[in-house]
């Protein structure tokens, strides 16, 4: 694991040389534990970029790095041009940040930096996926940048790949990050508003669809009860990689229970529209707010 020195400050820029590209695959083996090809080959990297494709960096220049007069990669974000219900978007395909670079707020410089060259593509909408299990994305993507969701993908990847993260099947939420919207701007701003205050108290009072019972395990509620209410929550444990590490078959568990209650959910109507990381005390589980209506109802810009 690196660690950083304190006293550098770590600088966003995009990458444009074939050196930084070439140090992507560093950064993709040590933070997804992928094989060789598994990596993005650098070719590819090469064409997607010289081709308008996004490539934002974090970096250090550490006492080695300086000696070479090159900075050492510690983060990136790429994503390519996508056609989408009928909208060009960015889909975003990796987001990364080393171990020892973490809870620096990297990894949403990261994101406003890819989001500052979408727009100025004309761009107003970016998606990506990831592991709704996760309670750290979770976080990071519904609190911190205000994504919404309306499609769950199951085994996304394939049943596996050799990414460490991806033990427990490859299953996605499919997240869209409306740029210019009120929403986005407000979360990036660090505001919170009237109706995520309002969300994370209704989180409260729900029964939820998927619950994380007093044995860490999943406990489901009764689907028909769950739909006709306006709102539905749906729980996660706190850490699913230390699940996944201790007791692969109770991960399955997780897995299972939220892939048929994401499913059930958006299949009637409902949009993942919150996460809030700690609902019973520091230790406990994160739940999902999910709403009645469209991307469109709660995003109007959408
Ligand atoms: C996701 C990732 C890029 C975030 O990078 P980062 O530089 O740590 O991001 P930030 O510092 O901007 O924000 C991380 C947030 O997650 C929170 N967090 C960390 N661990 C958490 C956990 N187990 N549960 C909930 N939140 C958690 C941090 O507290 C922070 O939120 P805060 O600023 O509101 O306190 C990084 O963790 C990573 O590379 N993960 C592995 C690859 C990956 O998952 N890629 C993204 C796919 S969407």
């Amino acid at each position: 694991m690196t660690s950083r020195s304190a006293a550098q400050p770590i600088v966003i820029r995009d990458l444009k040389t074939i050196d930084d590209l070439t140090q992507l695959k560093a950064v993709e083996k040590e933070v997804w534990g992928i094989a060789e090809e598994d990596t993005l080959p650098l070719t590819l990297a090469i064409a997607c970029k010289a081709a308008g494709n996004i490539f934002v960096g974090a970096f250090d220049r550490d006492e080695d790095a300086k000696n070479r007069n090159k900075d050492k990669l510690v983060g990136f974000a790429f994503g390519f041009l996508g056609r989408e219900h009928g909208q060009t978007t960015v889909h975003s395909h990796m987001l990364a940040v080393l171990d020892g670079y973490r809870h620096l707020d990297l990894g949403s410089r990261l994101k406003q930096a890819q989001r500052e060259r979408a727009m100025a593509m004309g761009v107003h909408e970016m998606t990506w996926t990831y592991d709704p299990l996760q309670s750290r994305n979770a976080h990071f993507n519904f609190s911190k940048l205000g994504v919404v969701s309306d499609t769950y993908k199951v085994d996304f990847y394939g049943p596996e790949t050799s990414s460490m993260l991806h033990r427990n099947g490859t299953d996605r939420l499919w997240v869209r990050w409306l740029l210019n919207s009120r929403r986005v701007r407000d979360r990036l701003a660090g505001k919170s508003t009237n109706a995520r205050v309002e969300a994370l108290d209704a989180l409260k009072l729900l029964a939820p669809l998927v619950r994380f019972d007093p044995g860490g395990k999943p406990a489901r509620a009764d689907l028909a009860e769950a739909l006709a209410r306006q709102r539905v929550s749906i729980e996660i444990p706190g850490d699913i990689l230390n699940v996944e590490r201790t007791d692969m078959e109770l991960a399955r568990e997780w897995r299972d229970a939220t892939r048929w209650a994401f499913r059930e959910t958006l299949k009637a109507g409902f949009v993942v529209a919150e996460f809030c990381r700690s609902i019973r005390g520091q230790q406990g589980p994160g739940a999902y707010l999910l709403q009645r209506g469209t991307v469109s109802d709660l995003v109007p810009e959408a």
